[in-house]
C-alpha cells in the first residue's frame, strides 16, 4: 500500500518586489532576482528548485520591471512550470502583495521571499505543516546575528509564541529567524486588509498570535543565504562552485571542475584552475591565469596575461593586457584597460570605462557608466 505522502503540487507565490537597495550598484540596471549566480539569473535557480520539488504553478508578485521578468521567463514552460507575473501598481508590502493575488489561491500555499538561496526540503516542510494541523508555517534558520532578520520564538511543540522583526539586541533570546519560506492557508488572508500596504512580519504574524490560528515554526539546518546582502554575493557564487549547495548551472564539465557553456576560444598557454564556470562566446588570450572559484559571463574578452582569482564577471566585459582581478565583482559590458588592478571586495556595475594602471580596492563601488581616466585611482 502506498503511504499518503505530502504532495507539493500546490501554488506558490514568490515576492520579488523589493528594490534591492543594499545590493546597489549591481541592482541599478538589474532587479535583485535577475542577478546571475553562476551564470544563471537567481530567479531561475529558484524556479528550478520549486519545479524539482513538485510545484507546478508560480505567481511572481513584482513591483517594477514586470516586462523584464516576462521576457526572461515567458510562461515558465522552458523551466517546466507555469509562471504568472503579477504587477502591483503600488508597493503592497509582503502580505499585501499576496492579498493582491488572493483570487488566484486556494488552500495551502507556499510563499517565498524572492532573495533566499536554500536547499530546504519543501515536501518535508509540508508534511510537518499537515501533521501539526497548522494554518501558517514559517521555515526557520539559525543565524549569528538575528537583529537583521525576523526573530521567531516557539514553545516546545514548535508553536510560535513571539515574532519580532529586526529585534533590538537586548530582545534576542534565540538564534532562530524567519527564513523567508512560508506555507499559509488561503483563509488566513481574511486578516489582511485589501488595497493597502501590509507586511507579514509586522502585520499578519503578530495578528495571528492574537487570533490563535495555529502558527508553527519549522527549523532546519539546510543551506540558507539571503542574497540581498552585498558581502554575501561573492560567497554565494563561491558556495555554488564548490558544491556547498547543489545548484544546476549552465555548462558542461570539460575538465576537473571547469564548466564551459557552449563555444569558447581559449588560446595556448592559458592556465585554468577550477572551480570555474565560463559562459558561451568567451575568449581567453595567451598567458592568462584564471583561478577559481571564478565565474566568467558570456562573451567576455580576457586579454593576454590577465590574472583573475575569486571573481564574478557578468556578460560582455573586456579586460585588456595584464589586468588583474581578485575578490571582486564586475557587472555587464565594462572595459578595463591594461595593467589595472581590481581587488578586495570592489564592485564595478555596468558599462564602466576604466583606464589603464588604476587600482580599485577596499570595497570601492562604481556606479553604471563611470569613466575613470588612466592612472587616476590608487590607494
Ligand atoms: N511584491 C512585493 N511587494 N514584494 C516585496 C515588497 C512589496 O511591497 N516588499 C518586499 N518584498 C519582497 C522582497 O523583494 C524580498 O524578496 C522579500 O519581500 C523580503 O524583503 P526584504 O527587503 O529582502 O526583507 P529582509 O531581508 O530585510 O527581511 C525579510 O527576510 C528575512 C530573511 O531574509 C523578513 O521576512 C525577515 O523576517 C526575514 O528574517
Ligand atoms: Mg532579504
Amino acid at each position: 500500500m502506498r503511504s499518503v505522502a505530502a504532495t507539493t503540487a500546490m501554488k506558490a507565490v514568490i515576492l520579488v518586489g523589493g528594490l534591492g537597495t543594499r545590493l546597489r550598484p549591481l541592482t541599478c540596471n538589474t532587479p535583485k532576482p535577475m542577478i546571475p549566480l553562476a551564470n544563471r539569473p537567481f530567479i531561475e535557480h529558484m524556479l528550478l528548485r520549486l519545479q524539482e520539488q513538485g510545484i507546478e504553478e508560480v505567481i511572481l508578485a513584482v513591483r517594477y520591471l514586470a516586462d523584464q521578468f516576462r521576457e526572461t521567463l515567458g510562461d515558465g514552460s522552458r523551466l517546466g512550470l507555469r509562471v504568472h507575473v503579477m504587477e502591483e501598481a503600488e508597493p503592497m508590502g509582503t502580505a499585501g502583495a499576496v492579498k493582491n493575488v488572493e483570487h488566484m489561491l486556494d488552500g495551502d500555499t507556499f510563499i517565498f521571499n524572492g532573495d533566499i538561496l536554500t536547499d530546504l526540503d519543501l515536501r518535508a516542510m509540508l508534511a510537518f505543516h499537515q501533521s501539526k494541523g497548522s494554518k501558517t508555517t514559517i521555515a526557520l534558520t539559525p543565524v549569528d546575528d538575528p537583529t537583521q532578520f525576523g526573530l521567531v520564538e516557539m514553545n516546545t511543540e514548535n508553536r510560535v509564541q513571539r515574532f519580532l522583526e529586526k529585534p533590538r539586541a537586548e530582545d534576542v533570546r534565540t538564534n532562530l529567524i524567519n527564513a523567508g519560506t512560508y506555507i499559509i492557508h488561503a483563509d488566513m488572508f481574511r486578516y489582511v486588509p485589501p488595497n493597502q500596504h501590509y507586511m507579514f512580519e509586522r502585520g499578519l504574524f503578530p495578528v495571528l498570535l492574537q487570533t490563535g490560528d495555529p502558527m508553527f515554526g519549522y527549523p532546519t539546518r539546510n543551506y540558507w543565504t539571503d542574497i540581498g546582502r552585498p558581502h554575501n554575493y561573492l560567497e554565494v557564487n563561491h558556495d555554488i562552485l564548490i558544491g556547498r549547495i547543489q545548484v544546476p548551472f549552465p555548462g558542461r564539465e570539460v575538465r576537473n571542475r571547469i564548466w564551459i557553456d557552449g563555444e569558447t576560444q581559449i588560446d595556448d598557454d592559458v592556465q585554468l584552475v577550477g572551480p570555474l564556470v565560463i559562459g558561451a562566446g568567451v575568449h581567453i588570450a595567451r598567458g592568462a591565469n584564471i583561478i577559481g572559484p571564478t565565474v566568467i559571463g558570456a562573451r567576455c574578452h580576457i586579454g593576454p596575461n590577465v590574472t583573475i582569482e575569486d571573481a564574478v564577471l557578468w556578460e560582455e566585459n573586456r579586460l585588456e593586457e595584464g589586468v588583474s582581478l581578485r575578490r571582486c565583482v564586475l557587472g555587464r559590458g565594462n572595459t578595463v584597460k591594461s595593467g589595472t588592478v581590481i581587488t578586495d571586495g570592489a564592485i564595478v556595475s555596468d558599462h564602466c570605462q576604466i583606464g589603464a594602471e588604476n587600482r580599485l580596492e577596499r570595497g570601492i563601488r562604481l556606479w553604471p557608466e563611470s569613466v575613470i581616466q588612466d592612472q587616476s585611482i590608487s590607494f
